[in-house]
């Protein structure tokens, strides 16, 4: 399986979870490379799945104000993100598309992953909303990065 990791990350834990998606998908035999999102471009037309993974910024996808903010708190920001490239990507028909984000749990997180899944829909892509990884503060809780990898193998055997 060819699957594609198209990644959006201010402060790193986004990007952390990407790559250990890919270790899993790599691990139960799938092709997966990470690529940040303002590279990614269009896509070769055998890939299988296509993973989209964003921070969550004010309850949705990031966009130029809110990476602006992200910067203003220390963080680095991308020329353009996830919302960016669903915009503009021409989607493959045949391809499993799914989202993923970071968040920071509580009653009013909102889900890029939600928001990402909904916009890829209303571009013709198969789109599925994947699972929301959580912080505690300013890093990704403990266990996390190890449920991205069981996430990726599982995604490797079709599940
Ligand atoms: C401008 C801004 C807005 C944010 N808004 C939310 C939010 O609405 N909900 C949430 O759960 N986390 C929010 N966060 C926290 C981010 O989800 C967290 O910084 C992110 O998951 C870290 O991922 P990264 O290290 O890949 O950037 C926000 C962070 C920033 C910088």
């Amino acid at each position: 399986m060819r699957a594609r990791i198209i990644v959006e990350s201010c402060f790193g834990n986004t990007q952390a979870i990407a790559q250990a998606l890919a270790e899993g998908l790599r691990a139960a035999g799938a092709s997966a490379e990470v690529v940040a999102a303002a590279d990614a471009g269009a896509l070769a037309e055998d890939t299988e799945l296509v993973v989209l993974a964003a921070p969550t910024h004010n309850l949705a996808l990031p966009s130029p104000a809110s990476r602006a903010q992200a910067v203003q708190r220390g963080g680095q920001a991308p020329a353009a993100g996830v919302r960016e490239w669903i915009a503009t990507a021409q989607p493959l028909p045949n391809a499993r598309l799914v989202t993923v984000d970071t968040v920071v749990p509580g009653m009013f997180s909102g889900s890029a992953a939600k928001d990402a899944s909904r916009k890829a829909k209303a571009r013709g892509w198969r789109a599925e909303r994947g699972p929301s990884f959580l912080m505690a503060g300013d890093h990704l809780r403990d266990g996390e990065v190890e449920r991205a990898r069981q996430l990726g193998a599982a995604w490797a055997a079709g599940r």
